[in-house]
């Protein structure tokens, strides 16, 4: 099973932003504990960072054909980009969203999530520990 792991905008920083919302762990940090929990349940991840939403939009449509399943935090674009929502329904793939802090607890302008709705599973609020459980529910979509 082959899985586009999708990060948004200033993930990359991790471990430099707003360490009292994001923690400690580093951007390299997240890609290994994704890895390793891909590794143990048969997995293939790709790992895909960008800034850039027109990125994040040539990336999904890329994976159509490639890849089984999409997971993405898309950052803040979650709360804005209507091209992410629709490059994840043009390319149909089982998709998981996921966000590292609980964004329905935070500012009303996190309140949307965009992308969220083409996601049939959300992870949200967990830490790391949200695209391990997000890779888990791929894995048990394999048919
Ligand atoms: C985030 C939440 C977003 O609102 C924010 O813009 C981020 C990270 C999260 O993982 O908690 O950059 O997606």
């Amino acid at each position: 099973m082959r899985v586009l792991v999708m990060n948004g905008p200033n993930l990359n920083m991790l471990g430099i932003r707003e360490k009292h919302l994001y923690g400690n762990q580093t951007y390299e940090d997240l890609t290994a504990y994704i890895r390793e929990r891909a590794t143990a349940l048969g997995i293939d991840v790709e790992i895909f960072q960008s800034n850039h939403e027109g990125a994040l939009v040539d990336r999904i449509q890329q994976a159509y054909g490639q890849a089984d399943g999409i997971i993405i935090n898309p950052a803040a674009y979650t709360h804005t980009s209507v091209a992410i929502l629709d490059a994840l329904k043009a390319v149909s793939l089982p998709a998981a969203e996921v966000h590292l802090t609980d964004i329905s607890q935070r500012e009303p302008f996190r309140q949307v999530s965009y992308a969220g709705m083409a996601c049939q599973a959300h992870f949200i609020g967990m830490g790391f520990e949200g695209y391990g459980k997000a890779l888990e529910w791929m894995a048990g979509q394999k048919t």
